[in-house]
């Protein structure tokens, strides 16, 4: 198995399981990957075996990126790789209306009478275009309690088909899980199911792709949760333009998730406005110098280290749909310690103008369980798992199968 470190950079979404599995005698519960945490590019990284022979490709995982993109030019080399025939119903499943030629030897990622797509890598904040294609991969089933048996995709498109898996749900720290399928999902030590006791809020729908590689407008894949404010110590957090937290005709503005950014990015006006009212509510202990990314940070040596859900802060509350729902950030997932004495907001400015205003990052989701149910356009969240006296790392992976 491939080890090293120089991963092709596979942009990896929800996975387009559904023909691939219908054929599959075995009908698992739900589908699992381990996930790990890079820690030079703070991705979060996990692997799929996939192709014949079979390879293990660390791919990042990407909410919003729309397609699972295999750099193909790093050698290729399967006998199970099938190009995807331009006009076939692989490629309509896909949305891929473009076809191309290859004029050179006929390779994966180069072939005649193929159908394109352009996915955004969203890691790197470019487009490119690829040819659709599918092969097989290898990935755990589970019952929520243990990996179980190995399930074979003989199929498996690399973009984006029609989910058969519409939930899924992501558990990220030092290492994590991701699960596609309902709970229950159990976490050592004691083994609870920590898709009971979710709270919910509607997942929302952004009109207009905020990604990049678009010539005519689609509606985003990120995916977007309704803030309507902010509250620390339940105290709601002044000067907030409301307007910025919804999305508007434009597709600019309001809140949604990403793993690929480390912590969470505010627009301006909202980012200054949180830092403000934060030091008024610690106004008790001295601040250092900012050490970047951050604005804001304390003389740690004056703040009670570690509560079950970390340093003595106030708590910060994203209000959603109405006033008794909120996603509480308590400080394991809100401060930072960048070196002895500094604990800093984990938090950074977006400018005045970008696309969106609160991109709620990878630190702040850390020892959550998300759970994504895109049947009932709903996000289930956990808040902090430490207070459940587990951790993202604390799946339990010795196989039962
Ligand atoms: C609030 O934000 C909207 C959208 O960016 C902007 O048009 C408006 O001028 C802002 N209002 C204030 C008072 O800053
Ligand atoms: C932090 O506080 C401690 C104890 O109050 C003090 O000795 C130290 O100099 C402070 N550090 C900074 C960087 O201000
Ligand atoms: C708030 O929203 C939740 C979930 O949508 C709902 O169950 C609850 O009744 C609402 N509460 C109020 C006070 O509207
Ligand atoms: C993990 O699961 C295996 C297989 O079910 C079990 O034998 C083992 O006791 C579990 N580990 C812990 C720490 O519970």
């Amino acid at each position: 198995m491939a080890s090293s470190f120089h991963f092709s950079l596979l942009i990896f979404t929800l996975l387009s399981l559904s023909p691939a599995l219908a054929k599959s005698s075995f009908h698992p519960h739900a589908l699992l990957l381990p996930l790990k945490k890079d820690p030079f590019t703070l991705l979060y990284i996990t692997q799929l075996n996939q192709r014949t022979p079979l390879v293990s490709e660390n791919l990042a995982l990407d909410l919003g990126g729309q397609f699972l993109w295999v750099d193909c030019e790093k050698g290729y080399s399967s006998t199970t790789y099938r190009a995807a025939r331009c006009g076939s119903a692989k490629c309509s499943l896909a949305g891929a209306e473009t076809c191309v030629d290859c004029f050179s030897t006929s390779r994966p990622g180069c072939s005649k009478n193929t159908c394109e797509l352009f996915p955004e890598n969203t890691v790197i904040s470019a487009a490119t275009n690829g040819d659709l294609g599918s092969d097989v991969v290898l990935i755990q089933s589970t019952d929520g309690v243990n990996p179980g048996r190995v399930v074979s995709l003989h199929h498996f498109l690399f973009v984006c088909a029609p989910t058969f898996k519409k939930i899924f749900a992501i558990c990220l720290g030092a290492s994590g899980v991701v699960f596609f399928g309902p709970g229950p999902y159990h976490f050592l030590p004691f083994g609870q199911d920590v898709s009971t006791g979710l709270i919910y809020t509607p997942l929302i729908l952004n009109p207009i792709s905020t990604a990049t590689a678009y010539s005519k407008p689609t509606a985003s894949s990120d995916y977007f949760i309704g803030v309507t404010s902010i509250q620390i110590n339940q105290i709601t957090v002044p000067n907030i333009n409301t307007s910025l937290l919804t999305i508007d005709h434009e597709g600019n503005g309001g809140t949604k998730i990403s793993t690929v950014t480390p912590y969470t990015v505010l627009q301006t006006s909202i980012y200054n406005a949180v830092l403000n009212f934060f030091q008024n509510h610690l106004s008790g202990v001295p601040t250092v110098a900012a050490v970047v990314p951050f604005g804001l940070c304390f003389n740690s040596t004056n703040i009670i280290p570690s509560t079950r859900v970390g340093p003595d802060v106030p708590p910060i509350d994203l209000v959603l749909q109405n006033a008794t729902v909120f996603w509480r950030i308590f400080g394991a997932n809100s401060m930072v310690q960048v070196s002895d004495e500094a604990l800093c907001l984990g938090f950074v400015d977006g400018g005045m103008h970008p696309k969106t205003s609160i991109v709620i990052g990878g630190y702040q989701i850390e020892d959550n369980l998300l759970q994504f149910d895109l049947g009932a356009s709903r996000l289930g969240f956990s808040s902090s798992l430490l207070f459940r006296e587990t951790t993202c790392s604390n799946f339990n992976f010795t196989s039962n199968a």
